[in-house]
């Protein structure tokens, strides 16, 4: 399939409605904070996944949200990168939180989670092949059609090889946007991760990550082990503030991108609201700053 091919009714939305600024995760034990400060943030951004019951606290707090902020809805279990055909009564209720709350984008993940019936507590790394893609493009369609919309697929976090693999992972994506009419969602913490664990320069694939298609930017920190042989070993751990040498990476990213939605995210041993809040006030700063363009690789012309 070609972008000839993809619905009409794909083509025509925009992906991302988020402004050029930076948003944090929301997270129930910050919703007082908020109401009492009203804080200046750009957005916010939830997990699907935790909005699929009917009602009750978490719906009237996010509803609050909703009136006062642009909305950014990020989902973790479709499984767009699995073998097998995707968990309808999954898609079906992204769909009925999606269609509720009509937020600014909805983002998933380019990671497999599912195994026939077996859900895994983890978003695992795909080869990157003719048949892979085939499957992500499929999916992808799927998903765009029952939501009616285009959406980002962000680049995971990797920590193996495949023998697999004939694509480069930027190949794959720039294929699956080139079908499928989605944007993406760089995750400049992963690509830092990945870049890490596999031995690759970071600054290599920032230069050339197809930042036409970028309609957000995730920032989070890692957290550090090490492998069997005491080699460093990163986890995308969403754990801690953002390390300086993935802010050094995103200032990298800006430069090619200029300024677009950003999202703190930081699940794992949450943090005060004011240090939470502190790290989208130093994203934005990096959005406001002057910056002569940095000289690498073409991207395409998009129109
Ligand atoms: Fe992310």
């Amino acid at each position: 399939m070609d972008t000839r091919s993809v619905p009409e009714q794909t083509r025509a939305c925009a992906a991302s409605a988020l402004p050029a600024s930076a948003g944090v995760g929301f997270k129930n034990v910050h919703f007082s904070d908020i109401e009492a400060s009203a804080p200046d943030v750009g957005f916010f951004e939830v997990h699907a996944e935790n909005y699929m019951g009917a009602g009750g606290p978490p719906h009237a707090q996010l509803m609050q949200l909703r009136r006062d902020y642009p909305l950014s809805i990020h989902g973790v279990g479709l499984s767009i990168g699995g073998a097998g055909r995707l968990d309808r009564d999954h898609l079906r209720r992204v769909k009925s939180v999606v269609d509720r709350y009509a937020p600014a984008a909805f983002s998933e993940h380019l990671a497999w989670s599912t195994q026939g019936v077996s859900f895994l507590n983890d978003l695992l790394p795909l080869p990157y092949n003719a048949a892979t893609l085939a499957h992500v493009v499929a999916h992808m369609d799927e998903i765009q059609e029952a939501l009616g919309r285009p959406i980002l697929l962000e680049n995971p976090a990797t920590y193996l090889r495949f023998q697999s693999s004939d694509y480069s992972e930027i190949e794959f994506l720039r294929e699956v946007v080139r079908r499928t009419g989605c944007r993406l969602l760089l995750d400049v913490t992963n690509a830092f991760v990945s870049a890490t664990n596999l031995g690759f320069s970071a600054d290599d694939y920032i230069d050339a990550f197809p930042m036409l298609d970028v309609k957000e930017i995730h920032l989070a920190g890692y957290a550090e082990d090490v492998d069997e042989v005491g080699d460093p070993l990163l986890i995308d751990a969403h754990c801690a503030p953002v390390q300086e040498g993935v802010w050094r990476l995103y200032d990298r990213a800006l430069a090619r991108r200029g300024p677009v939605a950003t999202l703190i995210e930081w699940d794992n041993d949450i943090p005060p609201w004011p240090l939470l809040s502190e790290q989208a006030t130093r994203a934005e700063r990096f959005l406001k700053k002057d910056r002569l363009p940095l000289k690498t690789t073409p991207d395409r012309v998009r129109s």
